[in-house]
């Protein structure tokens, strides 16, 4: 397996672990419990600052090239470059809903859960595409150089999160990560 491909699989596996947390404070909000609030929206915020703009971005490379080898794939990689922007657009409102929320703002929590719930069955789903169909896809016609010039592109876009330097915004969730780890 390439470096590309192991990228992108390992920021998978750490967007998973967020939509993990999501679900539970999502249930927590639901049933009225005591919801960590600030950690949503510490979530949220991460998955527009790096998830939207660097690895959907990078993927979307990855694929420009699939669609020039094979023009077959065109449909599909139309269909997942469209995914990508709705996806912003649902952080980027999410974002928004749940510092409201924050605010105290009087935001319709049944809402907001059911928004939760649409975005990690959604990212859920087009995480399993990637992984199940495109970059194998991917893999059949990409040729050495084209992964080597796209590693060069990969080198840019540190995660803030789970990559080697932690920023500081994210300090307090990646307490919460590494407890989870830990249980
Ligand atoms: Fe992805």
């Amino acid at each position: 397996m390439n470096s590309v491909i192991n990228r992108i699989q390992q920021d998978h596996q750490n967007t998973e672990r967020l939509l993990q947390l999501i679900e539970r404070e999502t249930a927590h909000l639901e049933h009225g419990d005591f919801t960590n609030v600030p950690l949503l929206s510490d979530i949220m915020h991460y998955f527009v600052n790096y998830p939207d703009l660097y690895h959907h971005p990078l993927e979307d490379q990855v694929f420009a090239v699939m669609k020039k080898r094979d023009p077959s794939s065109a449909a599909k990689v139309d269909q997942l470059y469209s995914e990508h922007v709705q996806m912003a657009e649902a952080s980027e409102g999410l974002l928004e809903r749940t510092m409201e929320l924050q605010g105290n703002a009087v935001t319709p929590r049944g809402k907001l859960v059911q928004e939760f719930r649409d975005y990690v069955r959604q990212y859920r789903a087009h995480m399993n595409r990637e992984e199940q169909e495109l970059l194998p896809a991917a893999e059949k016609v990409l040729e050495a150089a084209d992964w080597k010039s796209l590693e060069k592109q990969f080198a840019t876009g540190a995660d803030p999160l789970f990559g080697q330097i932690l920023q500081r915004q994210y300090q307090s969730l990646y307490k919460v990560i590494m407890a989870e780890a830990g249980k």
